[in-house]
């Protein structure tokens, strides 16, 4: 079901790995940083995401997927928050992270005691950046690239996806992706922080938490993100 970590991935993790071992001094480095809202990881995040996706565009002489693992969002970081603060919902489970980003609900998921955490992403930089941010957290995170949206969902007790309804398509595609992997049996966990894309009771909010906003978009000191599981 999962692709294994080549090609692409492999060249994406080479290029991270470079620039964490000599990071630069402007505004396009990554830097290790401890996230407020979930100080118990720490994550490689650019100091500003679009002049580090602007350089190494430069330096691929391609485009490049915008770099969502490059920066945490409000519905990861409560999403996170709820899984350490509620360790039962992962210790011991078998965890799919879908749309893992930087990778830090499955890296929350991990420090929680899962058995087993799967972190999934289409962008191979993402897939790179699980790997080498579980390694900052010292956990073990299995970093996978593809898309697993159009398949069923198997072997997962707990799925968990933070901010992925961040537009119409992608959420007219993962909500059935939850619905059929709530169908096995497994729980499912969303963190959103009501981006407009989730259609009413489909999802029923199980806690909310104020997060500190990190995207210039939004002109509030403290956004309020939903976590939800399908009704
Ligand atoms: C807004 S970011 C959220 C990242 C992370 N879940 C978090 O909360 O920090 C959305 C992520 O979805 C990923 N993505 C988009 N389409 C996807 C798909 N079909 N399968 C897996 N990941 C996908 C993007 O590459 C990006 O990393």
């Amino acid at each position: 079901m999962l692709a294994p970590m080549r090609g692409a991935t492999a060249v994406a993790l080479t290029e991270l790995e470079r620039e964490i071992d000599a990071p630069g001094g402007g505004l396009d480095r990554l830097r290790l940083v401890r996230i407020p809202f979930v100080p118990e990881v720490r994550l490689h995040l650019a100091e500003d995401a679009i002049v580090w996706w602007a350089r190494m565009e430069a330096h691929a002489g391609h485009a490049l997927p915008p770099p969502y693992w490059a920066s945490v969002w409000a519905g990861g970081q409560a999403l996170a928050r709820h899984l350490l603060d509620h360790p039962d919902l992962a210790a011991g489970r078998r965890v799919l992270d879908l749309a893992a980003g930087s990778g830090l609900v499955a890296i929350a998921a991990a420090l929680a005691g899962a058995e087993r955490v799967v972190a999934n992403d289409i962008d191979p930089y993402a897939v790179a950046a699980v790997t080498v941010n579980a390694r900052a957290n010292r956990v073990t995170v299995a970093a996978t690239g593809g898309d697993l949206l159009d398949s069923d969902p198997a072997g997962v007790d707990l799925l968990v996806a933070g901010d992925v309804l961040y537009d119409e398509a992608m959420a007219a595609r993962v909500l059935p992706f939850l619905r059929r992997a709530a169908a096995t049996g497994a729980d499912v966990l969303v963190g959103d922080p009501g981006r407009g894309h989730l259609p009413p009771d489909v999802l029923a909010a199980v806690a909310s938490y104020p997060v500190p906003t990190t995207e210039p978009a939004v002109d509030s000191p403290v956004r309020r993100v939903q976590v939800l599981r399908p009704r």
